[in-house]
Parts: C-alpha cells; sequence; structure tokens
C-alpha cells in the first residue's frame, strides 16, 4: 500500500524519485506524484493514476532541477482516488510538502481545529491535515525536524510521513509509526523508501528504524530521534540482494518470474538447516530451547496466502508433535478474546512483515506474555522486530502482488518449524526428522518438473477464458491448496472462484453444479488410501452433474483416469508435502488466465501488495 521515497543528493532528484516510485508500484496505487524544493519554492505534481501519467504531466511541464525530493504512489484511503487527494500534499503556503502511508485516525478533529483556525483545505484527506499542522510549526520557527516531532506526537493511528520544506533545501524528514520506512544510505547521498525496493539501484546499506522515531536525512548525515526529540538509533543492514532480483529478467510479469523462482527459493529456505550430526537447527530462533519444550499449544495468525500456508502448517504440526495447533486470521484474532498463556507459541506467517492486521495480533499475543514467532520474508521489517524469534524464508524479493514463492517458501518454513519442535519435544526419532528433510531437498527438482510442463497447463487455462465461476477441491493438506488455488483466480483474473474442502460437498456447495462448470480437483497421493477414495467419489458426485472436471493427480495414478476431463500431473511426494508442488499448476492456471483476459497480473484492479492498515 502507497509506496514513499525520499531523496537528497547530488544526482537529480526527479529521476531518482520517479525510480524509486516505479519500483515501488508493484505495493498497489491509483496515483502518483511528486513534490522538488528547487530555488527556495516547492514544485510538485501529482495526477491521478498510473506513474505513466505523472511521467507524462513530466515531460509537458518540466519541474525545475532540484538535488531534494519526494513521491509517492498513493491507495486511496480517505477520499476518491483523484488529482485532489493524490499526495505530495502542501501547507497553505506552499513552503511544506508531505506525503503519507497509513491513516490518521484523530483527523477530523484536527481538521475542525485548523478549520476553525482560519485555514483551508483542498482535499478531503487525512494527510492534508498532517501538511497543514507541520506548516504552522515552520511558520511558528520550528526547524522541520522539531515540527515533524511536534506534529507526530499529536497524531493517532499509523502513519509515514516524509516531508521537505521550501527553505530548507538539502534536508528530507520523515516519521514511522506502524508503517514501514527504510533509510538507504549512500555516498554523499540518501534515501527513504517504503521499503528498499525504492533505492536498490544506487544503495544496498540500509537502516531500519523503530517505533515512533522521526529520522532526517541531508547529503551527508542521518540523523534519528524519538517522537519526543531524544536521540536514538537505528539498526543499520547489508541487504542480499540486487536490482536484477527486483527485474522481470525476460519474463512478462514479474508474478511468472517468481513462480519460475521456486525451485532456488525453496532450496535457499532449506539451506544449512542441518547441522553436522543430523540434528535440525534453526539459527534464528531465538527462544531456548526450554521456553520450546514448554509450549502446549501452537496458534497460527496470518492473512490471506499467508493464512492458507498457516492451514496447512496445522496439519503437519499437529502430525509431528501431538500438539494442538489453532490457525486463525489475523483480522480476528484480538477481537475474540483468544486464551494465549505463557505455554502458547504464536506464530506469525507474513510475506512482508508489514501486513498491520498481524502486526496488531502479534502486539496483542505480546501483552498476554505468550511466545511470538515470525516466519517473514523480509528482514529488517516490523513483524520479526516485534516477535520474540524468526524464521526468515529466502524467496528474495516478492513483487507480483499475488503471493507465489512467498506461499512455498512459508510452507517450507512452517514444516521446519513443524520438525524443529518434534526434535526438540521428541515426539519423533531423529530418523524420522532426517527422512522428511531428504524429502524436502527433493522438492526443488519436483517443483522443476511441473515448471518444465507450463505449456500444458497455459493451453488449459486458455480453455477457460470466459469462465464466469471455477471451482476448486481438495482434501486434507489439499484443501488449502484448492483455497489458494482460488484466491490466485480472485486476485488475478476477477473470475468468481471459491475453493472447498471435497468433504464438505454435499452439505451445500454441490448445489453450485452445472453444466459445464470447471472444477479444479486436487487428488491426494495414492498413499493415503482413504483420503484418495474419498477425493474419487468427490470428483465423480460433480462429474456426474455436469463439471467439468480438471484433475492434479500423481504420476502413477490411473485410477482418477475415467473421471478427469483433464489431467495435470504431479510428481510424486508424500501427502504433507504435496502442497509443494500442487500449488505450482494453480499458479501457472492463474497467472495465464489473466494474462489472456488481457488485465495486469502484477498489479491488479483494487489490490495492494502489503496492506499496511487494519
Ligand atoms: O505480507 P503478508 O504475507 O502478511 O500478506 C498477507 C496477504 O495480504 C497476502 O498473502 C495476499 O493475500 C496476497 N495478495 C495473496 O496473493
Amino acid at each position: 500500500m502507497c509506496g514513499i521515497v525520499g531523496y537528497v543528493g547530488a544526482r537529480q532528484a526527479q529521476d531518482v524519485v520517479v525510480d524509486g516510485l516505479r519500483r515501488l508500484e508493484y505495493r498497489g496505487y491509483d496515483s502518483a506524484g511528486i513534490a522538488l524544493v528547487a530555488d527556495g519554492r516547492m514544485a510538485s505534481d501529482k495526477p491521478a493514476g498510473k506513474l505513466a501519467n505523472l511521467e507524462k504531466a513530466l515531460e509537458e511541464s518540466p519541474l525545475p532541477p532540484s538535488h531534494t525530493g519526494i513521491g509517492h504512489t498513493r491507495w486511496a484511503t480517505h477520499g476518491a482516488p483523484n488529482d485532489a487527494n493524490a499526495h505530495p500534499h502542501l501547507g497553505g503556503g506552499k513552503r511544506l510538502a508531505i506525503v503519507h502511508n497509513g491513516i490518521i485516525e484523530n483527523f477530523a478533529e484536527l481538521r475542525t481545529e485548523l478549520e476553525t483556525a482560519g485555514h483551508t483545505l483542498l482535499s478531503e484527506t487525512d494527510t492534508e491535515v498532517a501538511a497543514h499542522l507541520v506548516e504552522r510549526e515552520l511558520d511558528g520557527g520550528a526547524d522541520l525536524t522539531t515540527a515533524m516531532q511536534a506534529v507526530c506526537r499529536r497524531l493517532a493511528g499509523a502513519f509515514t510521513l516524509v516531508a521537505v520544506d521550501a527553505r530548507a533545501p538539502d534536508l528530507v524528514v520523515a516519521a514511522r509509526r506502524n508503517s514501514p520506512l527504510v533509510v538507504g544510505l549512500g555516498e554523499g547521498e540518501n534515501f527513504l523508501g517504503s521499503d528498499v525496493a525504492a533505492f536498490i539501484e544506487y544503495t544496498r546499506e540500509a537502516l531500519e528504524l523503530g517505533q515512533d522515531q522521526v529520522v532526517t536525512i541531508s547529503r551527508d548525515e542521518v540523523t534519528v530521534t524519538g517522537f519526543d526529540g531524544v536521540p536514538a538509533e537505528g539498526t543499520q543492514y547489508h541487504v542480499d540482494w540486487d536490482l536484477s532480483a527486483a527485474e522481470k529478467d525476460g519474463h512478462d510479469w514479474f508474478m511468472r518470474k517468481e513462480i519460475h523462482e521456486q525451485p532456488s527459493a525453496v532450496a535457499d529456505s532449506l539451506l544449512g538447516r542441518r547441522a553436522a550430526d543430523g540434528q535440525l537447527q534453526l539459527d534464528e530462533v531465538r527462544l531456548s530451547d526450554q521456553d520450546l519444550r514448554e509450549i502446549d499449544k501452537v496458534i497460527i495468525i496470518a492473512c490471506g496466502t499467508s493464512f492458507y500456508a498457516g492451514l496447512v502448517a496445522k496439519y503437519a504440526i499437529e502430525h509431528w508433535t501431538r500438539m494442538p495447533c489453532e490457525v486463525e486470521l489475523s483480522s480476528e484474532f484480538r477481537y475474540r478474546d483468544p486464551i494465549l498463556t505463557q505455554s502458547t507459541l504464536v506464530v506469525a506467517i507474513s510475506q512482508s512483515g508489514e501486513t498491520a492486521d498481524t502486526l496488531q495480533a502479534i502486539r496483542h499475543a505480546r501483552v498476554q506474555r505468550s511466545k511470538v514467532l515470525a516466519i517473514c520474508n523480509t528482514n529488517g521489517s516490523t513483524i520479526p522486530r516485534e516477535s520474540d524469534a524468526v524464521i526468515y524464508t529466502h524467496a528474495g524479493p516478492e513483487i507480483g502482488v499475488a503471493s507465489t514463492k512467498g506461499f512455498l517458501t512459508q510452507l517450507v518454513a512452517c514444516y521446519l518449524l513443524g520438525l524443529y519442535l518434534a526434535q526438540i519435544k521428541g515426539t519423533r526419532f531423529g530418523d524420522e526428522i532426517n527422512e522428511v528433510m531428504d524429502q524436502l531437498d527433493q522438492i526443488p527438482d519436483q517443483i522443476q518438473s511441473v515448471l518444465d510442463r507450463e505449456e500444458e497447463i497455459y493451453a488449459i487455462a486458455g480453455q477457460q477464458v470466459g469462465a464466469k465461476s471455477v471451482l476448486f477441491l481438495g482434501r486434507h493438506a489439499g484443501y488449502p491448496v484448492a483455497l489458494e488455488g482460488a484466491l490466485k483466480l480472485k486476485e488475478l483474473a476477477y473470475i468468481h472462484a471459491e475453493g472447498f474442502a471435497a468433504g464438505e460437498l454435499k452439505h451445500g456447495p454441490i448445489a453450485l453444479i452445472e453444466e459445464g462448470l470447471p472444477v479444479l480437483c486436487v487428488v491426494p497421493p495414492r498413499g493415503r488410501d482413504q483420503l484418495h477414495a474419498k477425493m474419487l467419489s468427490g470428483i465423480q458426485e460433480v462429474r456426474a452433474r455436469g463439471a467439468h472436471t480438471i484433475c492434479l493427480a500423481e504420476e502413477n495414478d490411473d485410477t482418477i483416469t475415467p473421471y478427469a476431463d483433464v489431467l495435470i500431473r504431479l510428481p510424486q511426494v508424500p501427502t504433507l508435502l504435496q502442497p509443494l508442488v500442487a500449488t505450482v499448476p494453480l499458479q501457472l492456471f492463474a497467472c495465464e488466465l489473466a494474462t489472456q483476459m488481457g488485465h495486469d497480473v502484477d498489479q491488479p484492479r483494487n489490490l495492494a501488495k502489503s496492506v499496511t492498515v487494519e
């Protein structure tokens, strides 16, 4: 949601800011804008629509050269996505420009206060209120840093704010509370971004900021304070990927590239997890063995695709550890007064590490003194920082809005966690754990074998252009795969899609079946005879009522042939690990169908990559 860029240095600020906004496009937005400080004045432009509109506007009416600027891509919260509501917003005297991500919850009362004092606000946004408040502080004699601190102390809600003052041509000042912001550290130049993608082209050295902090950047200096003005320090880190990871590398979409990166993403996420003595090791898990031995319940919290990874994890964790494992949507979790104790392990799964619902849920869990372990793909993000422990997935940057390699690597992390808990609690023998690890080690090649047949899946997808509705069926660990397949199709192709547990069919969903309705069926491996047989009956039942069955079944499974209108073959893997291979054809299917329907696969309508407001 909302992308933010700030720059001060020797380069042309407009180029750096527009490049940064382009790299943040994946976050989802509906308008883009820029403000530059030039010759003691503020120059800005902010047309509604895609970045191309801004670039066109800048070509037609160029802004003056400048070395200090800010930019923004806006995902509308307060007010429609039009020019007036786009960022940056200026103070009444046009001295101050500000961009904002988040929601200022007390903006209505602050707006009334300003209007009563004679200010005229031009937009419906909460952000413009901040612009007027900061400018009022400046007019009262404060410098930009002090003005920002003073205003932040008055704001409620979640926000990243980045501001420039026409009378301070070499400074950009930013603040954050519950919303992402990273500093990029350059030589004679410094950067700000919602995430490192904004400045990865120029530097891989970054500074992570804490909660309620203000940062002031100039060409040669970066200073951090609290909202109270007390000096503070950020945490410096090196970004372990480079610009090439943020490029499409010959693919039409980032999503397609990321689907193809899954063999290496899974392999990287498994790397170094076995010690020389064969024991499983999770270096980043900062909880002691004793802490983990005392755990008697696991609660997984997550949103969207990450939630579905949690649903798969439940099957694995309960099976291997014999401990109860609940899975809950972060947005529901803290509003239902969950039973949490010191011996509950709360596992927060988040690719971005910034999802507001999940962040609030872990805060709630920690207040109840439960231990929180994050499974996250983004170094330096808020969720791992606020957790007791973390398992990082090694997917590299995920730019497509639809999560793909993020999901598969989350599954790997969940399996590792389940096995690790089993090792520590002694609920599985070492050789059983080793056997699963050996099976996991084969998964990258097995994913590749699915990818090698992508053309078959694209042809199957092409036949569904024009479908009004698509159903997905699965059982056991295949049920979350069905949910994930349906989510991919909804978000990319805008087709009505539902995932069901096949056993539930007769309890209602079967009424939806009509002649020709496409139903994708995730068939469990034959090793689990009962599951497999039950799934086959479900497929026969929908086919008997006219459904067009597209079945995903393992290589040697001939029992499915009579009931499948179309067959997609999967490599042979154990039931619990099957989601790692069965999800891939569904990703390819959704990506291709959306492409053939002419949709923007990387930036589907109405969606943001990381949902930083509740
Ligand atoms: O960054 P997170 O994993 O916390 O994000 C959670 C969801 O917003 C995310 O998985 C979303 O559902 C994706 N667009 C699905 O493809």
